[in-house]
């Protein structure tokens, strides 16, 4: 197997995109794939300060080395949620890819900001921890960038986070949540009182599979973390990326027809406003973007 561009010895074949690639000839790819989401689809320009969300995971470490070597100026927000040595582990691997590449890391610790983690926020409001987690993330994470100043925040959600995303959105005909499987939300004000609101979000990987993050993070030496969270056993995420890697098994390309297609045939026209996030209000107490008439962080 050669390199598609250098015709030297390949280390990775793609099969959806017919190519195989060596080492540096696959970074290359990356970084231009990167390049081509943010710049064709207005994510942000060039001297915009980005803040980049990092877990610790293959994903957003990757994003934010793809970023840096882009010459972009990324600096890196991670929300340590309190779920015990888990949380310990993936802070360590974002603050040491941050010493290693002298770039600059916001550390939240929501046990300092709330006074408690994931876990315990979970059990008094009753949510599955899954579900709290993700509203405690996108809460912090807007607040994060407002307070620091960024217009603009980037997430590694790849392409099998998305199309798996879709498959449970179409499947369980969640038109309400169709909105946010865009690449792009735009910055929104209070649609009431027109203050405050949501920074922009973006996701520089949607058209990048796991498998290629995955890739791209070992040929560069990153270390993640490989563990995945104890609350995620039994996720039905992880069931429908399965059923889509076995489709994509037997014919490449299907998770990218699937979920391309439907982000840019579909959702506009059930929704002509779509890219812009709806149905929510400002907390009355806090002023950050909430669903109900209090933030997840003041209930
Ligand atoms: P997940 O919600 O775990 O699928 O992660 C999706 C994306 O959210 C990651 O690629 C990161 O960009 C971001 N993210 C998840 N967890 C954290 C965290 N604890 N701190 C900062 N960013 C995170
Ligand atoms: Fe949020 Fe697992 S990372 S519950």
């Amino acid at each position: 197997m050669k390199c598609r561009r250098c015709r030297a010895k390949a280390v990775i074949k793609i099969e959806r995109h017919h190519s195989a690639f060596c080492k540096a000839c696959f970074n290359e790819h990356i970084l231009k794939q990167v390049e081509r989401a943010v710049k064709k689809d207005g994510m942000f320009d060039r001297d915009d300060p980005v803040l980049v969300a990092v877990s610790g995971g293959k994903d957003s470490l990757a994003l934010w080395d793809v970023l840096l070597n882009l010459g972009h100026r990324a600096t890196g927000l991670h929300v340590a949620l309190g779920i015990g040595g888990y949380s310990d582990a993936s802070r360590e691997k974002t603050e040491r890819f941050a010493s290693a590449r002298g770039a600059k890391l916001i550390v939240h610790h929501l046990r300092e900001s709330l006074g408690v983690g994931v876990p315990e926020i979970a059990e008094k409001s009753s949510r599955p921890p899954c579900s709290a987690c993700g509203t405690i993330k996108r809460y912090s994470f807007n607040q994060i960038a407002r307070q620091y100043g960024f217009s603009v925040l980037a997430t590694g959600h790849n392409l099998d986070d998305e199309a798996a995303r879709l498959l449970g959105n179409v499947l369980h005909w969640q038109e309400e949540y169709l909105d946010k499987q865009f690449a792009v939300l735009q910055a929104a004000r209070d649609p009431v009182n027109g203050r405050g609101g949501l920074v922009k979000k973006v996701k520089p990987l949607y058209r990048l599979a796991e498998r290629e993050m995955a890739a791209y993070a070992v040929m560069n030496r990153i270390d993640y973390i490989v563990e995945e969270c104890p609350n995620a056993k039994g996720a039905k995420i992880l069931v429908y990326k399965e059923a889509l890697n076995r489709l994509e098994e037997e014919a490449p390309g299907t998770k990218q027809n699937f979920y391309l297609s439907i982000l840019k045939r579909w959702i506009p026209r059930l929704k002509p406003d779509s890219g812009v996030e709806e149905n929510w209000q400002s907390c009355r107490q806090c002023g950050q973007p909430t669903s109900t008439n209090a933030g997840a962080g003041c209930r």
